[in-house]
């Protein structure tokens, strides 16, 4: 099963977090291959937004607002994405938010906004989603779960230590999971986009000097979605730039140390409005 195309044609998907940036845009690939899709978020407007942009591209799709980071919210629009598709083929793990900036400095109400949204809310959502996703992929082979972590999961960046935490969790839960879910039809995938152009990043004000080059957004989704059909389990969009600090800091993290104390003040002072919450 696994040497084979994962195919993604018609399947029945849950979106978090699809009413923007990179969430959107995984909705739309999935539409251009005839999916039926579950969107979710907080707020209607953008979702609705997001559902007729599907409809153009050639799939369905049906709403439902939610803080899933709210207790039992992800178990009820697990619940309500399987009644409304008659099943579940497929669960993206996606929304997550943000605050950048010195740990003293983020308020302790801000940590615990990005663990509850960033790591409880996908773990409690892929939880209640398994006995959807095994059914699916005893049935045809072609079930799957895939996280949008970042590659602050693969690298920590000063200034993104609880973002970095949350984000490398859920990319040890997926790849314990994967091993865990072997033979089952269901295949894990994490992937790690580096600075993507999304609604997230307005008050980011990091370049690509300091290793935050944009990427567009299409672009990286599609990226993610051909590289989902091909049974990836790590998806790696980073630019060039911030793969080769990767491989430094795998090789060698006091370099990575070293390279980075001259930029420490101007990335500080770049990053530290950063936040989405
Ligand atoms: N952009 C980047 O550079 C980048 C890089 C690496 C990884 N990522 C990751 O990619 C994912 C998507 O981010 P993005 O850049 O596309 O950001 P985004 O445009 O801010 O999208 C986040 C989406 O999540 C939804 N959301 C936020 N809180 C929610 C909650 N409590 N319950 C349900 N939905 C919620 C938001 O809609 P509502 O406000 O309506 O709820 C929004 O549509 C995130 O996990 C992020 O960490 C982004």
């Amino acid at each position: 099963m696994n040497a084979t195309r994962l195919d993604l044609d018609g399947r029945r998907s849950l979106v978090t977090g699809a009413g923007s940036g990179i969430g959107r845009a995984l909705s739309l690939e999935l539409a251009s291959r005839r999916g039926e899709l579950f969107l979710v978020g907080r707020r209607e407007g953008p979702l609705a937004e997001t559902a007729a942009l599907v409809a153009e591209r050639g799939g369905t799709a049906h709403v439902i607002t939610a803080d899933i980071a709210a207790e039992g919210e992800p178990e009820r629009v697990v619940a309500e994405a399987a009644a409304r598709l008659g099943g579940l083929d497929i669960l993206i793990n996606n929304a997550g938010n943000v605050r950048a900036g010195a740990l003293e400095e983020i308020a302790p109400s801000d940590i615990l906004a990005m663990i509850r949204l960033n790591l409880t809310a996908p773990i409690l959502a892929t939880r209640a989603a398994l006995p959807h996703l095994r059914e699916a992929g005893a049935q045809h082979g072609n079930a799957a779960i895939l996280a949008i972590a970042s590659g602050s999961a693969l690298v920590g960046m000063p200034f993104y230590s609880v973002y970095g935490a949350t984000k490398a969790g859920i990319a040890k839960f997926d790849e314990a999971l994967r091993r865990e879910l072997i033979g089952s039809g269901v295949h894990v995938a994490t992937s790690y986009p580096g600075a993507t152009d999304t609604p997230m990043m307005t008050s980011q004000q990091a370049g690509a000097d300091l290793g935050f080059g944009r990427r567009p957004v299409e672009e990286v989704a599609a990226e993610i979605m051909a590289a989902l059909e091909n049974r990836q389990s790590d998806i790696n969009t980073q630019l060039p730039e911030r793969r080769g600090l990767q491989e430094l800091n795998e090789r060698d993290p006091l370099a990575v140390d070293a390279a980075l104390t001259p930029k420490l003040e101007e990335l500080r002072a770049a990053v530290s409005g950063h936040r989405s919450i």
